[in-house]
């Protein structure tokens, strides 16, 4: 671990824009400290690659945030999570956190079935990692896993509105296999950063095909009280007077390495204008 100071920021990153879900919950929860953010839009998406090749894109990431001094790195994106929280974790020499483990302790926390549904990207799913953060919180678990590729795009797209009959489609396609191997489920993840913004269609599907009430967690507010959690232990939250009073925009720095529709469409997941976004080669 360096001897980075509460002062410096928090560098986060994902495959693209979706990971400014995690920027907007962690802004708003610590609101003295700044985050440096990298999409790497370029390559966007990962969630269809092979875990070396994300593996590979993430150790490109963090070393970029690396050289702006960040004391902290959040792998906002649940497939470069999978993929490369062990590796990162083992190789930086600042604390990283993942999306993977703080999104399955909530899950943990709140079925009261024990049996747990994961929607994800095929490369998040494939990799096995919310099983295995699942089982190691509750060995008893029952956990119930479903790819769902086509909601990425269709999220980019912006067809997320619960009246849209395409995406009312497609979620019903998806929950409704998931429904017949997982019938006693009462907890779904939304295992990607892009998911939360389908949620009310998520909800109204899931309600109507398990006939019982389905708690959807996702792990944008579960990193943003991780990121806190940890930073105190670090001695490393930012406690000076003045810097919250600085607009949520003006506390975020933004890096992308490629800029065609990121302004239409990031804008969704921060749930406010960007900032200036600036160009990068990794
Ligand atoms: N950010 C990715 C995730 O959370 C979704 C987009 C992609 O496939 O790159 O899994």
């Amino acid at each position: 671990m360096t001897a980075a100071g509460p002062g410096r920021p928090i560098g986060v990153f994902d495959s693209g824009v979706g990971g400014l879900t995690v920027v907007s919950a962690v802004l708003s929860r610590l609101p003295r400290e700044r985050i440096v953010y990298l999409g790497d839009t370029a390559r966007v998406p990962y969630g269809t690659r092979s875990a070396q090749t994300v593996l590979k894109y993430s150790r490109n990431a963090a070393r970029f945030l690396l050289r702006h001094d960040v004391k902290l790195l959040l792998i906002a994106c649940n497939t470069a999570s999978a993929a490369a929280f062990p590796g990162l974790r083992s190789e930086l020499p600042v604390g990283v956190l993942g999306a993977v483990e703080p999104g399955a302790a909530s899950a943990a926390a709140v079925t009261r079935s024990g049996e747990v549904g994961v929607l994800g990207t095929l490369a998040t799913i494939r990799s096995g990692a919310y099983e295995r953060a699942l089982l190691a919180l509750i060995p008893s678990l029952k956990i119930h896993v479903q790819p769902c590729p086509l909601l990425v795009p269709l999220v980019e797209e912006g067809w997320n509105d619960p009246a849209d009959p395409v995406s009312q489609l497609v979620v019903r396609r998806y929950l409704g296999e998931l429904r017949d191997r997982a019938p006693r489920l009462d907890t779904l993840v939304l295992g990607c950063t892009h998911y939360p913004l389908l949620r009310e269609t998520l909800q109204l599907v899931a309600t109507e095909l398990w006939g019982h009430p389905v708690t959807l967690v996702d792990s944008a507010e579960a990193m943003a009280v991780a990121t806190e959690k940890l930073l105190a232990t670090q001695n490393q939250l930012e406690l000076s007077v003045g810097a919250e009073l600085l607009h949520p925009t003006a506390r975020l720095r933004c890096f992308v390495t490629d800029e065609a529709r990121v302004a239409d469409v990031a804008a969704r997941f921060l749930g406010r204008a960007l900032p200036q976004v600036e160009l990068v080669d990794l």
